[in-house]
C-alpha cells in the first residue's frame, strides 16, 4: 500500500504546526549559498501545503521567521523578507485554487512594510476560502507572545474589564495570537534539532512532537504522510491510564 493509502482519512490532526528548518545546511551541503537553501524551502512550503489542503488537514502553522532571526546577517534577513513578498504575491493564485485562507501570527508591526502590505492583501483575497487555513508565523515567538498576551490581561484586569479571579487556562488561550486557531495535534520539526526554539509553547501543552533527521528543501509529500501515519500510531492519554481511553 501506499503512504498515503496508509492514513486514516477519518483520524487526521486536524491542526499541523511545522518547524520549518535546515535551509542553511541543505544549501551548504550542495556548495551553495544559505539563500539558496531558502529558496528550495519555498518549494517545499508549497508541495507540502497543497498536499496537507488536499489531504483534509484544517490549520497548517509554518514557522517562517522567529524573533530570534532577526539577529541572523542583515543581508540573510534581507533575503528572507524579500522572498516573504514575492512569494506570497506569486502563490496567491494557489492558495485561491486550493480554496485555502491565509492567516499570519508574529509581531506584525516589526515586518517591512511592503511585507506587510502583501500578506494583508492575501489574507483579505483569502479571508473568505474555507478549505484550510495557512497560519504563517512570522517575527513570532511563543514567548513574546505570552508576554503581550499578559500585558493585555494585565490592563484588562486594572480596568476593571476583567476580574483577577477569572485568569485561567481558557482566559489566557483566548489572550494569545492564537486564539482562533485550535491547538495542534503533530508538530513536525526537521533538520533533526531537538528543540522547539520558541515556537508555540502555550498551544503544544498536549501535542505529538515528531522529528526527523530530513533537511526542510528536502520534506516531501511522503515525508508528511510518514509524520501522519506516526501520529496515527500513537496513543494520546492526555494524563489518563490507557485502560481509562478504551
Ligand atoms: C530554516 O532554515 C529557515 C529559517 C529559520 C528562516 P535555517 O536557515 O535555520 O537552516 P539551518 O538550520 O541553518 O540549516
Ligand atoms: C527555528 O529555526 C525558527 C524557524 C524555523 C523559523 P532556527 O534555525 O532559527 O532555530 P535554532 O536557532 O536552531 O534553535
Ligand atoms: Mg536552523
Amino acid at each position: 500500500m501506499t503512504l498515503e493509502g496508509q492514513i486514516n482519512k477519518e483520524r487526521l490532526p486536524r491542526h499541523i504546526a511545522i518547524i520549518m528548518d535546515g535551509n542553511g545546511r541543505w544549501a551548504k551541503g550542495q556548495g551553495k549559498f544559505r539563500v539558496f537553501g531558502h529558496h528550495k524551502g519555498v518549494d517545499t512550503v508549497k508541495e507540502i501545503t497543497e498536499t496537507a489542503a488536499e489531504l483534509g488537514v484544517k490549520y497548517l502553522t509554518l514557522y517562517a521567521f522567529s524573533t530570534e532571526n532577526w539577529n541572523r546577517p542583515k543581508a540573510e534577513v534581507n533575503a528572507l523578507m524579500d522572498l516573504l513578498v514575492k512569494t506570497i504575491k506569486r502563490e496567491m493564485p494557489t492558495l485561491m485554487k486550493n480554496n485555502i485562507r491565509l492567516d499570519a501570527i508574529g509581531n506584525m508591526d516589526s515586518l517591512p512594510s511592503k511585507c506587510l502590505k502583501n500578506l494583508n492583501e492575501a489574507k483579505e483575497l483569502t479571508c473568505n476560502n474555507s478549505g484550510m487555513t495557512l497560519v504563517l508565523a512570522l517575527s513570532y515567538s511563543a514567548k513574546w507572545d505570552i508576554c503581550e498576551a499578559v500585558k493585555k490581561i494585565a490592563s484588562d484586569v486594572q480596568s476593571g474589564a476583567i476580574k483577577k479571579e477569572e485568569i485561567d487556562n481558557n482566559l489566557i488561550t483566548k489572550y494569545l495570537s492564537t486564539h482562533d486557531i485550535p491547538e495542534p495535534e503533530l508538530l513536525i520539526r526537521t533538520s533533526g534539532e531537538l528543540r522547539i526554539s520558541n515556537f508555540l509553547l502555550w498551544e503544544i501543552a498536549y501535542s505529538e512532537l515528531y522529528f526527523t533527521d530530513v533537511l526542510w528543501p528536502d520534506f516531501s509529500s511522503e515525508e508528511l504522510f510518514k509524520a501522519i501515519i506516526d501520529y496515527q500510531n500513537r496513543e494520546r492519554r492526555f494524563g489518563k491510564t490507557s485502560e481509562q481511553l478504551t
